[in-house]
């Protein structure tokens, strides 16, 4: 069984191999922006990259960015909550485009760790008020199928949504554009006629998103970025649940010796409030890396509560 650090080596050496460079993953309290109080996204520290500047490592980058998100924290304790988890994420800066990206990542999922080709399923922009159809993107993945033999089909395989779904950028604006996401059946029965892949009954679960970067969110105003980035961002606590074969990221080796810890020295028995004091012991572990202690304002106030 692969460990989660044998998947993330194998992840940025897959990349390093395709041209990229490897970066590391920058601290979690924010350098040089202060709209968040912690990088939620991998492609948050390269912000200024994907918008011209250049890059002293070239135009293909790929780490494994530390990430905290307080938005879901009520459902952490879940099956699918926590609040830090490592996103593995490769860029393109004005380099490859689509076909490469959506290549290099099924290559990865499928050749590298050995996930069922016949278990993917993508979603692609489906087209809203001004920008188009992503047809780009629904060609590309029908012709990446059907190398693996698989008859691809618009509204089963491949599913188009709109901007609520498929389409990407921070909530301060800057870089954005359509994507293109990539989820795996869990084997779970479909929720009802209804269900599609990205219906969050648990039944398909998203394991990576590569976002086209053509645009820029300048005040809520879209204009052409007049570059063609990719920003790819997958969890590695989920695909490592994956590989692992377990069905939740508390029973990886990521957090299986801290919950196992927490269950040892618990007076009762509550797997919720276990996973919840387990999420948050990584938590607070992460922001004490970056130098932060607690205390009444921003990080340090995250980390007093
Ligand atoms: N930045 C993209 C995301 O977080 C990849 O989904």
């Amino acid at each position: 069984m692969l460990t989660y650090k044998e998947i993330l080596d194998k992840y940025l050496n897959y990349f390093e191999k395709n041209g990229h460079a490897i970066i590391p993953s920058a601290p979690l309290v924010p350098e040089n922006d202060p709209s968040v109080l912690f990088v939620n996204a991998g492609m948050f520290p390269l912000v200024p990259f994907l918008q011209g500047q250049k890059h002293s490592k070239g135009s293909r980058l790929v780490d494994g960015q530390r990430c905290l998100r307080t938005g879901d924290i009520e459902e952490v304790g879940d099956e699918s909550h926590c609040t830090t988890f490592i996103m593995l994420g490769n860029w393109s800066l004005n380099d490859y485009f689509k076909k490469e990206a959506i290549n290099y990542t099924i290559e990865f999922f499928v050749k590298e760790l050995g996930l069922d080709i016949n278990r993917i399923y993508a979603s692609v922009f489906g087209g809203e008020e001004d920008i188009p159809k992503d047809t780009e993107s629904i060609e590309i993945w029908k012709e990446l199928f059907a190398k693996y033999g698989i008859k691809a089909e618009v509204g089963d395989r491949i599913q188009e949504y709109g901007k609520n779904k498929n389409w990407w950028g921070l909530a301060s604006g800057g870089p954005c554009g359509p994507d293109s996401e990539i989820f795996y059946d869990t084997g779970k029965p479909k929720c009802g006629d209804h269900c599609h892949i990205n219906c969050n009954c648990g039944k398909y679960i998203e394991i990576g998103n590569n976002v086209f970067m053509q645009y820029l969110n300048k005040d809520n105003k879209l204009q052409p970025l007049g570059r063609h980035n990719v920003d790819f961002g997958g969890g590695l606590e989920r695909i490592t649940a994956l590989v692992q074969g377990v069905s939740n990221f508390y029973d990886t080796d990521i957090y299986k010796p801290i919950l196992d810890k927490v269950k040892e020295l618990s007076k009762e028995e509550n797997i919720t409030s276990q996973r919840i004091i387990a999420d948050h012991i990584k938590a607070a572990t992460w922001i004490v890396m970056d130098g932060v202690i607690p205390g009444r304002n921003q990080q340090g106030y995250i980390l007093r509560i």
